[in-house]
């Protein structure tokens, strides 16, 4: 009888060495090009180890450019030269925790507590400012426009005596918005990220491959064509999806080499790419999404009449500003028509979403 799975393992050797060094939240030991963002980040903390306060900091820029990797590694940066005996460390991916509760919950964990059952926001609060408050704490909300509880900042900003907090997001706009008083408190320094030069990624994802893959399996051409294609999209992320799936092509087809046609099908699998999972959207950009998925091609203004006769009542601006987010987290696509009979319209359509990607940035 022939043993399907045993010769299918032994009939090849892996073109992977870890895929661990492939997964998003891996930090790397190298985070090259954003050398002068990690330097101004650690600039806004330094004051914290001189026992005066930290600055905050507004991080915005475009998807899979380095934000979120290039915090952790000043994190690891302290905790490496020791530094973190002195502050506490928060990383908060507002996406998972978007509630004070949740915020609070990943705090206490994080600082060791672990009598949070059945305990109140405000009671996990003030666990969490009695042991910070002996030392300084740098607060890191990745993703912060996802926080749904906005008056917690406020909390930390009143009663943590020094800190630094730094809020990460997508849209630079959402900032704006916040509450006078609130932004006025903050008074934030602001840290763009622009996204990488032609060469930059391609010399990230050249990284990637020493850590990834075993030795000299990129064929030159098929690793040329995925950093070409990572840069024109902008994002480094959709380079790492892309250099996985050529390769698991490729050892999909016994391959020794992962080779340009391998590479080409991985890219024509992009349409499958999705960040985020839709479950941890807003609820009202959950009803929005689902309101694209039935009614698939539609003008953005007959979605907004639907949305406005069926759910609620909204502005057209901010259902514009969902629509926006939706796109950029990728799961709606849009595409504009002008001169119609109408004038210039946006038509909205649902992005399909098998989500090969979720199970990959576990
Ligand atoms: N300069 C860099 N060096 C090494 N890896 C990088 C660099 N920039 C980005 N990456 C990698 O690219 C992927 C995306 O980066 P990151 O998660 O930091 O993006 P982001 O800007 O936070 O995106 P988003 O806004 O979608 O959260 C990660 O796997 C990260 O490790
Ligand atoms: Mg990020």
């Amino acid at each position: 009888m022939s043993s399907l799975f045993k010769d299918m393992l032994s009939s090849e050797e892996s073109l992977f060495k870890d895929t661990v060094a492939l997964d998003y939240d891996y930090v790397p030991k190298l985070v090259p090009y954003r050398e002068k963002h990690q330097r101004f980040m650690a600039l806004c903390i330094k004051p914290l180890l001189q026992e005066r306060n930290g600055k905050n900091l507004l991080i915005s820029g475009i998807p899979g450019i380095g934000k979120t990797v290039t915090s952790k590694k000043v994190f690891q940066a302290l905790e490496d030269e020791e530094m973190n005996e002195e502050l506490y460390l928060f990383h908060i991916n507002c996406w998972e925790n978007n509630t004070a509760f949740k915020i609070l919950l990943k705090m206490c964990e994080d600082i060791g507590y672990k009598f949070t059952h059945n305990k109140r926001a405000d009671e996990l609060f003030a666990i969490v400012k009695g042991v910070v408050n002996k030392k300084s704490a740098v607060f890191v909300f990745d993703e912060a426009d996802k926080i749904e509880d906005i008056d917690l900042l406020y909390t930390i900003l009143e009663d943590i005596y020094r800190k630094s907090i730094f809020l990460i997001t997508n849209y630079k706009e959402w900032a704006a918005e916040l509450d006078q008083r609130l932004m006025s408190r903050l008074s934030l320094d602001y840290l763009d990220f622009l996204p990488y030069k032609p060469e930059e990624v391609k010399g990230i994802l050249k990284n990637r491959l020493g850590y990834a893959f075993v030795k000299e399996v990129w064929d030159d051409e098929a690793f040329n064509s995925i950093a070409k294609k990572a840069f024109e999209l902008k994002d480094v992320r959709q380079g790492l999806f892309m250099l996985k799936e050529a390769a698991l092509i490729a050892e999909d087809k016994s391959s020794k080499k992962i080779l340009p046609k391998h590479s080409q099908e991985a890219i024509d699998k992009l349409k499958d790419f999705s960040i985020k999972s839709p479950s941890k959207l807003k609820d009202e950009s959950k009803i929005i999404l689902n309101l694209v998925r039935k009614h698939p091609k539609s003008r953005i203004g007959d979605l907004f009449k639907l949305y406005q006769e069926n759910i609620g009542d909204i502005s057209y601006k901010s259902f514009q500003r969902r629509i926006n987010e939706l796109v950029k987290d990728k799961f709606v696509t849009v595409s504009k028509i002008e001169g119609g009979k109408e004038g210039n319209t946006t038509i909205v359509n649902y992005k399909e979403e098998e989500r090969k990607l979720t199970d990959f940035s576990k």
